[in-house]
């Protein structure tokens, strides 16, 4: 299955799916890696393996519909099959995943629903919750809201800070992202509904 991602940052997740895949164990392949930002470390990250890499600001188009536009085009033209967002901070419009027609996913540093948005790990902390995690989803029209593909809990601790923290789910979201593609490219998931099964 031929792997698009989505990023707007660092790519610390786009370094992880990248190290698995090129132990072979993906069940997939990278083939594009986008971004809204052109200062995007990812795309580096991804030029340094040789994928194709593209940034996409958003003052290069009219409006935020023709940079999704650009986008769309672009990962058709990939021929990519499993659209794959790694730290992308922009919600992907309703009209964006009508036209896609290709399976979506997104990790998130909470364990969903809870503490959705921005800040998820500030806002564990800041409500003295005593554990958190993170959530591999399917993305939908809502805010972190898509069925659920995978989870794992991490403790929060007494002194911890949301850099900390941060850091703590983030080792968690590096093991469990890559597995996740792994079961959603291989046919690995069932989905009844939003009720994701993991097949054997
Ligand atoms: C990760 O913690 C990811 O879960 C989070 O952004 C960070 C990206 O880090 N995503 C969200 O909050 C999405 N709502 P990275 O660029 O190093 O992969």
């Amino acid at each position: 299955m031929r792997i698009g991602v989505l990023a707007s940052g660092r790519g610390s997740n786009l370094q992880a799916l990248i190290e698995v895949w090129k132990q072979g164990m993906l069940g997939a392949d990278i083939v594009a890696v986008g971004s809204d930002r052109e200062d995007a470390l990812a795309l580096q990250r991804a030029q340094d393996v040789g994928v194709l890499n593209q940034a996409f600001p958003l003052r290069n188009y009219g409006t935020r519909g023709e940079q999704e536009g650009a986008i769309l085009s672009w990962l058709r033209e990939q021929g990519v099959e499993l659209l794959v967002l790694a730290g992308f901070m922009r919600v992907l419009s309703k009209e964006f995943l009508q036209a896609c027609q290709i399976p979506v996913i997104n990790i998130h540093p909470s364990l969903l629903p809870a503490f959705q948005g921005l800040h998820a790990q500030r806002q564990a902390v800041e409500y003295g919750v005593k554990l958190s995690g993170c959530t591999v989803h399917y993305v939908d029209e809502g805010l972190d809201s898509g069925p659920i593909i995978l989870q794992e809990a991490v403790a929060v601790l007494p002194d911890d800070t949301e850099a900390s923290l941060s850091d703590r789910i983030l080792e968690v979201e590096h093991r469990i992202y890559p597995e996740a593609v792994k079961l959603v490219a291989t046919g690995r998931v069932s989905r009844q509904g939003r009720v994701v099964e993991i097949l054997d």
